[in-house]
């Protein structure tokens, strides 16, 4: 079942009602009803953030849920004190398989100093709302094995149709780019991708052109071809254009099916992680479908690189030399650094063609990330300040933080080969700034960031934890890229 976000009175017709509040607003929840004040009362409740309880009583809505958004001074901000609160009710509801619809009721205090961290009342209720359908998440999988019960309905109180419609353009954008990178990689290979594209391109009336081998080798893409060659399905360019006039914005997506590694094929424990190295191009085309159903106002065109990086007789080897669509030529150091081959061409051919204001890109690049901030945020580098600060607040007003890396052209030195323009690796040191100045080679001097999501592109041992990442993919980049483009 599909869960639906909806907004109205939350208090009535449901099959339990959570409400929502800070420390501060104790006093607001006891006067709720009796049941509470009396819980609240004992001092059983005390709003701390991610603390829930659960209480039954006998009239009117049967559960009522109490969720804690903890103090003014978290440091994760209010608004993310608002999606952690709502999305943890909605988790605690779905632990009740006879819990089919669930009312929120949130503090207004609360949204209302959520609405000064954003773009007002409506955005702040629109992010309550895309955390709630997060939340209630869960991938579909295949077979007989019981599914993980989602609610079929979270009202959400206030809230009006206008911002209903907005937070599901979002949230849609975020489950498709959940369920394409949850996706395992047998099915979700280069041919699931464009297949993916399609249906999507058709569904919102999108531009849509797939670039195969033989359109590839005529174009010179040396690096998706040299990455593609070793796997039995052919490797591919997916483009997808939406046109809302205005600024020209290019995201380029990692959609590395499967990453075994190539030749230097990876141990099979780090392998066990690597359908997910598609959730930069399963982003990518997140973001084209919510912003095409928001009519932003950007001629947005997304670039996804589609192939496996596989062991074979056809595989590129260590120390070939590669010539790129822009005339660049690599030395392979390493077959497991295949994510920025495929996106240096995808970069390059964005720039030369279409020309764009901004280019974004976003990659599960480097083991490095994760070595270097963990799983609790992605690391950004650019050419750019402008650029780099509006992105920067974008991805914290998101609740997706982001944190910038330097690119000084003195790091480029670890880049030097002797038989090619560049090597594709840069040694141990600083891999997640090297694997940017390689990347960077390609952007033909346009305004470029560069999002590395390693460590938060899906829930791994160490996080990131919130109540509304369930598990598997979260779909990072999708709602930071949309508060990007809205502040264009
Ligand atoms: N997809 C991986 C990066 C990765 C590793 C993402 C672990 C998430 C978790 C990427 O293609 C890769 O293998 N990178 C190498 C680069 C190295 C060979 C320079 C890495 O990080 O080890
Ligand atoms: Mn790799
Ligand atoms: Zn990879």
């Amino acid at each position: 079942m599909r869960g639906s976000i909806v907004v109205g009175n939350a208090r009535e017709s449901v099959d339990a009602v959570a409400y929502i509040a800070g420390r501060e607003k104790l006093d607001w929840l006891r006067s709720i009803d009796p049941l509470v004040d009396h819980v609240v009362g004992l001092g059983d409740f005390r709003a701390e953030l991610e603390e829930t309880v659960l209480l039954y009583r006998r009239d009117g809505v049967p559960r009522v849920i109490l969720s804690g958004a903890g103090g003014e001074d978290e440091w994760i901000g209010h608004v993310e004190r608002l999606r952690v609160a709502v999305a943890a009710a909605v988790r605690r509801a779905r632990r009740l398989k006879s819990v089919k619809r669930l009312g929120i009721v949130v503090e207004e205090s609360l949204v209302e100093k959520a609405a000064g961290e954003g773009a007002g009342k409506a955005w702040a209720i629109e992010q309550a709302l895309v955390a709630a359908d997060m939340a209630n998440y869960a991938y579909s999988l295949h077979g007989r094995g019981e599914k993980p019960h989602v609610l079929a309905e979270v009202r959400l109180e206030p809230g009006d149709d206008e911002v209903l419609e907005a937070a599901r353009a979002v949230a849609e954008g975020v489950r498709l780019a959940r369920d394409v990178a949850n996706a395992p990689a047998n099915i979700m290979n280069p041919e699931g991708l464009e297949q993916a594209a399609r249906e999507l391109a058709s569904r919102l009336g999108l531009g849509i052109r797939v670039l195969h081998c033989e359109e590839l080798e005529s174009l010179g893409m040396g690096g998706i071809l040299a990455v593609g060659g070793g796997s039995d399905v052919e490797p591919r360019l997916i483009i997808l254009e939406y046109h809302g006039g205005g600024k020209r914005v290019a995201v380029v997506g990692k959609a590395v099916a499967f990453d075994a590694g190539g030749l230097d094929l990876k141990p099979p424990q780090a392998m066990l992680e690597m359908k997910y190295d598609k959730s930069g191009g399963a982003a990518a085309l997140g973001i084209v479908a919510a912003a095409a159903r928001l009519r932003l106002p950007v001629d947005l065109v997304a670039l996804i690189p589609a192939v496996e990086n596989m062991p074979s007789g056809r595989s590129y080897k260590p120390l070939d030399v590669i010539k790129m669509y822009n005339g660049v030529t690599v030395e392979i150091g390493n077959t497991d650094a295949e994510g920025r081959l495929i996106m240096a061409d995808a970069l390059a051919y964005a720039a030369e063609r279409y020309k764009p204001d901004i280019m974004l890109d976003l990659a599960t690049l480097t083991g490095a990330a994760v070595v270097a901030l963990g799983n609790h945020a992605a690391a950004l580098m650019s050419n750019n300040e402008e650029l780099a600060s509006k992105l920067e607040k974008a991805a914290w007003r998101a609740g997706e933080p982001a944190w910038r890396l330097p690119t000084w052209p003195v790091y480029e030195k670890q880049l030097e080969s002797k038989t090619a323009d560049t090597n594709n690796v840069g040694g141990r040191w600083a891999g997640v700034i090297t694997a940017a100045k390689f990347l960077e080679k390609f952007v033909d001097g346009r305004p470029w960031a560069h999002l590395d999501i390693a460590g938060v592109a899906w829930v791994q041992e160490k996080g990131p934890w919130k109540p509304y990442y369930p598990s598997g993919a979260t779909g990072w980049g999708v709602r930071t890229v949309i508060e990007l483009l809205r502040s264009l």
